[in-house]
């Protein structure tokens, strides 16, 4: 079943009535709403979090990728005011009490402080919420592609979605019974929009399909994209890896190589490519990131084909190609960490048929393929092994080792 946002919209009701009495979350928030602001919300707004299951680093670049919303979520209370004075408020004392005209929002894009997202979304709502919540990230500084946003938006449950782009459109995945999914943390904190990583990743891919169009005699100042390549090739993608280890060399190209490919100057290289915060990076890994990226859309191909087939030995499958990913991450794209690599290991040592990196990667979480009836043994486990080592990330086990299930899609509460 195919679904795009605009018949999502008309059909799914995205607002539910609540008694905010029974759900202890929604009446804490209430409380504190009221204590903060003397007055009641008028409304609360639901988002789930989401763990990608296959197809790493690829949305930017065109491709499919494979994610499910996942059945924690973030809550905000809400209420209308006739001043244009926005105030944010956080239930964790960790994060202060933040107000700004609404007519003047700046985002000061040097210092990662927690309202900058909510001050982002403010200034990106106009037409369609996925995409316009993508392109709202972007004024945090990051060029990420679309896969956060839509599965928040698309999500339903009992299904993981693929996720389509240009344009827009989502399509059922059902997971195989017999098996979990269980997102573990690393407890490593990569802040993606305080460091570069994450762009010159972007960069990389960007200068990579630049300079496959170049040689293949494409119209290379237009295309931005690895997928776009691909396309305009009219190739598959097994064939579109055997062009890039043709074409692409594996030592890092310097920024002069790059231009030299190009026909451009540097300047023109670092203003009109390059992203503000890569401006001055000086050499690029383009045959590494290439390779992931179209590996990588493969991978998500199959892991689809083996979820619609179902053969009796999926689970094994579906693992097998979670490892794959993770190992693509960590070699040819370079964004996992020891912490992580250390986490898959154990995790895949006490059951797990495969084991990755999720997200953004350089920290955050992993998510494993888990056959149900080891659950139990498998928590247990890795609880043991990874978290008990390290009193950090034991304090943080509560909400770092869970298993989940496919979660609905963002909503908005009104009192009942
Ligand atoms: C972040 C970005 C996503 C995606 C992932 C990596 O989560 O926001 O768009 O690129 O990294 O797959």
């Amino acid at each position: 079943m195919q679904r795009d946002l605009a018949s999502m919209a008309a059909e799914e009701p995205t607002t539910r009535r609540v008694l905010v009495a029974e759900h202890p979350r929604l009446l804490k928030l209430k409380e504190m709403f009221n204590s903060k602001f003397g007055s009641t919300p008028k409304f609360y707004v639901r988002a789930p979090g989401r763990v990608n299951i296959i197809g790493e680093h690829i949305d930017y670049c065109g491709y499919s990728v494979l994610p499910m919303a996942v059945e924690q979520d973030m809550l905000i209370a809400v209420e209308p005011v006739k001043t244009h004075t926005l105030q944010l408020a956080n239930t964790n004392p960790l994060y202060p009490d933040f107000s700004t005209s609404a007519n003047n929002i700046h985002i000061d894009k040097t210092k990662p402080v927690w309202h900058n997202y909510f001050l982002c979304g403010f200034k990106g709502i106009q037409v369609e919420l996925a995409e316009i919540c993508a392109k709202s990230e972007r004024y945090i500084g990051t060029e990420g592609g679309g896969m956060d946003q839509s599965i928040s938006f698309l999500a339903e449950e009992g299904t993981a979605k693929l996720i389509e782009f240009s344009p827009l459109r989502a399509t059922d995945v059902k997971l195989p019974s017999g098996a979990v999914f269980v997102i573990a943390n690393s407890c490593v904190e990569m802040n993606k929009a305080a460091t570069s990583h994450f762009n010159l990743r972007v960069m990389e891919c960007r200068l990579a399909a630049k300079v496959l169009a170049k040689h293949k005699g494409l119209q290379w100042d237009k295309v931005l994209r690895l997928e776009e390549v691909q396309t305009q090739l009219g190739i598959s993608l097994e064939e579109m890896l055997l062009v890039t280890e043709d074409v692409l060399h594996a030592e890092p190209y310097s920024r002069e190589e790059i231009c030299k490919c190009l026909g451009i100057s540097v300047e023109e290289l670092r203003t009109q490519i390059l992203s503000p915060n890569t401006q001055d990076e000086l050499t690029f890994k383009l045959y590494q990131r290439a390779k992931h990226v179209y590996s990588e859309a493969a991978r998500v191909l199959q892991f689809k084909q083996v979820c619609e087939e179902a053969p009796a030995n999926a689970v094994q499958l579906l693992g097998e190609l979670m490892n794959q990913s993770h190992r693509s991450c960590r070699d040819m794209y370079e964004c996992s960490c020891p912490e992580l690599d250390q986490l898959v290991d154990i995790c895949r040592k006490f059951g797990a048929r495969g084991s990755r990196l999720t997200g953004a990667g350089w920290g955050g979480c992993t998510v494993s393929i888990v056959p149900t009836d080891m659950l139990p043994s498998f928590l247990t486990n890795v609880h043991e092994a990874y978290y008990r080592r390290n009193s950090s990330s034991l304090a943080l086990e509560k909400h770092s080792l869970f298993a989940t299930k496919p979660g609905g899609g963002a909503l908005v509460f009104l009192e009942a």
